[in-house]
């Protein structure tokens, strides 16, 4: 499943955020470069550590934890401590798959990763390219959202940032674990989620076929989560 969040932050947020930590120094984008992708990689990071990556960090991961839509599409066990990157004039990111497992060097946290998302903090008409490609998805989609938006799509998949030939393209990414590893039971679940939050708008909460769906939703999570 690929699915764009909307406003994960609102947009003077988004924008507020990057001016932030554009003061900041960065670094070449290889240093988190796996074996998968090194040498297809041209562009610049944030450190992993420091006090800008820290606060920007908090911000985001504050915002996730509180983001309904995320919380359900994902059923967060563990989410890498977000990044930020760059890509000015011919910067790109060639075709790659992310990296099964991800150590986090600060924290120690080992996380197998499922799903990997892009938090845009640029609007789109600001720069031209960076389009992010996401082999398989329907019509072979190039993803440019809104500041402020987010695009979570399957660590699984061939990926690739095109080329940006004006502006800049900053972003946030961040891969997670899952507690629901195969990815198509945990669309079902949120298929099922979606459903049951419309219904429940509708009935009640406390409406018998609502408290029957929402027994199966929760059972069902017991059953396929790996804690
Ligand atoms: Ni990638």
């Amino acid at each position: 499943m690929l699915l764009a969040i909307p406003e994960v932050l609102a947009r003077e947020e988004a924008l507020a955020l990057r001016e932030q930590i554009l003061s900041a120094e960065w670094v070449d984008g290889n240093v988190t470069s796996g074996s998968g992708s090194a040498g297809a990689k041209r562009n610049r990071q944030l450190p992993e550590t420091g006090a800008a990556t820290q606060q920007a960090q908090e911000q985001v991961s504050a915002a996730l934890m509180g983001n309904a839509q995320f919380l359900a599409a994902a059923l967060p066990h563990t989410v890498f401590p977000p990044l930020f990157n760059r890509y000015g004039g011919g910067e790109k990111f060639d075709l790659h798959v992310d990296n099964a497992i991800r150590f986090h060097g600060p924290t120690g946290a080992r996380i197998r990763t499922d799903l990997s998302a892009t938090l845009f903090l640029t609007d789109p008409d600001e720069y031209d390219g960076g389009e992010l490609e996401i082999e398989g998805s329907f019509g072979g989609a190039r993803h440019k959202l809104p500041a402020g938006h987010m695009l979570l799509y399957p660590s699984t998949s061939l990926h690739r940032v095109s080329e940006v030939t004006r502006g800049e393209r900053v972003s946030c990414f961040f891969w997670l674990q899952s507690l629901v590893a195969d990815h198509a039971a945990r669309e079902m679940l949120y298929e099922l989620d979606q459903s049951v939050q419309t219904l429940s708008a509708e009935r009640g909460k406390q409406d018998a076929e609502v408290l029957r769906l929402t027994a199966l939703y929760h059972n069902l999570v017991r059953r396929w989560s790996q804690a």
